[in-house]
């Protein structure tokens, strides 16, 4: 999500003459789009702060924006102790970044993330920002109203805001026409498209249709999403994986925990068997979809035995790639005011378990591809291998003496299978 904001900033941006640059002394401005979704993000970016002041000083033209999640939530913070910062931009406010630095406005944050709030009409004009551009996120909505116990994002992103479908289209079929090939539809909660605010002529509108309206977009050749919470996984998204060839075999699918008593904990609505069920009915509609998750160890209250039902959602589902974190106290959130918070060498050991089976997982499932052939999208060449990705977004390295255009689909046949890439040869 903060990758696609970094880029609208930069697209608003470009319509008020300024152009990206590549070296920090030549910039005149520079944003740190900031995230908060675990605490060693917000240090990393106090940390960049610190840098910067000392790179005003050698250049006082330059001027510094803070955006983001941590913006959000610590303005009064960032104009108190970071007097370097000139502005200071709310996650609802992107859109007037460069109205609000033409005015040399200090801050614009929503005090009260609105729910009336929509997503401005943004198409971006590709003729003064050129990408690279064969694959492309596209923001579909705003927030979340799941609140999960331990997580910040409807505090620093607000509630559920669904973007007009029309414009999500539109923006859609500009990027086809400029030879987008790839298209990952983005938003915290995509299953809940639809559900908060009117955003098509038919108040029904939802996820599915959006993804089945994405696919007759001419030139797209493939659609991903992110992200999803498995409570609200509708059969009639599910069967968009049978219905949809466009739609990548390929399925993200945050579990966050095996342990029924823990996902109580964490509000997440749904229990282990559920997510079981749901992954059977995923793979009867998709037999070779790849499964990946998110995993939190160590929520507060967590005992060993809960902690071996999330090694053992992982030796069911045995998903081919996950991210896992150690529970992190998030401001505002419920769990950070929980009693029974696990210690972090607990945290540490419980990860680096999860972890290593994850790992091995991963190279047994990845050897199970070894000798098929598959279609990948060509994302780079060094002059000795192309770099080509899966539509079960593996990356493939093919060696090959000749280039070919980023964004082509290409057959490949697996002859290396490692834990985190494969290498192949040219059918
Ligand atoms: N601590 C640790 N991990 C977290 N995540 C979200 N909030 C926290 C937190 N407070 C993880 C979840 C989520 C991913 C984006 O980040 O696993 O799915
Ligand atoms: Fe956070 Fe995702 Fe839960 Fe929403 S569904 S509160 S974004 S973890």
């Amino acid at each position: 999500m903060n990758e696609r904001d970094s880029e609208i900033m930069i697209q608003v941006l470009s319509a008020h003459g300024y152009s990206e640059c590549f070296a920090e002394e030549e910039a005149d401005l520079i944003i740190l789009n900031t995230c908060s979704i675990r605490a060693k993000a917000e240090q990393k970016m106090m940390s960049k702060l610190g840098h910067l002041r000392r790179l005003k000083k050698k250049n006082p033209r330059l001027r510094i924006c803070v955006a983001g999640c941590v913006a959000q939530q610590e303005q009064a913070r960032i104009i108190k102790k970071m007097p370097h910062v000139d502005l200071v931009l709310g996650t609802q406010e992107i859109y007037k970044i460069g109205k609000l630095l033409a005015e040399n406005k200090k801050s614009l944050v929503a005090a009260n993330l609105s729910e009336n709030y929509l997503i401005p009409k943004f198409i971006p004009d590709l003729t003064k920002t050129p990408y690279p551009a064969y694959k492309k996120f596209v923001t579909i909505m705003q927030g979340c109203n799941n609140y999960c116990t331990y997580c910040v994002v409807p505090h620093t992103r607000g509630r559920e805001i669904s973007r007009n479908a029309a414009d999500i289209l539109e923006e859609i079929e500009v990027l086809a026409a400029a030879k987008v090939k790839e298209i990952t539809l983005l938003g915290q909660n995509v299953n809940s498209y639809g559900r908060t605010n009117c955003i098509s002529p038919h108040p029904a509108y939802d996820f599915a249709d959006l993804l089945r309206d994405a696919a007759k977009i001419k030139g797209i050749e493939r659609l991903r999403f992110t992200t999803s919470n498995p409570r609200d996984l509708t059969e009639k998204m599910m069967l968009c994986f049978r219905d949809i060839p466009k739609l990548c075999r390929q399925f993200h699918l945050p579990v966050q925990a095996g342990s029924n008593r823990i996902l109580k904990k964490m509000n997440r609505k749904y229990t282990a068997e559920k997510y079981l069920e749901l992954v059977k009915k995923l793979k009867k509609y998709r037999p070779d979809i790849v499964l990946t998750t998110d995993v939190i160890v160590g929520f507060p209250g967590e005992s060993e035995d809960d902690f071996e039902q999330t090694m053992a959602i992982l030796e069911q589902v045995r998903f081919n790639g996950s991210f896992s974190f150690k529970y992190s106290d998030r401001p505002g959130t419920v769990s950070a005011k929980m009693a029974d918070k696990v210690d972090e060498q607990t945290k540490g050991r419980r990860l680096a378990r999860f972890q290593k089976r994850q790992d091995e997982i991963c190279l047994e499932e990845n050897q199970r591809l070894l000798g098929t052939v598959m279609p990948v999208m060509v994302e780079g060449f060094d002059g000795i291998t192309l770099k080509t990705r899966a539509e079960t977004n593996h990356l493939v390295h093919i060696p090959s003496s000749r280039n070919i255009t980023p964004g082509e689909i290409i057959p490949a046949k697996i002859t290396f299978a490692g834990q985190h890439a494969l290498k192949g040869e040219l059918r």
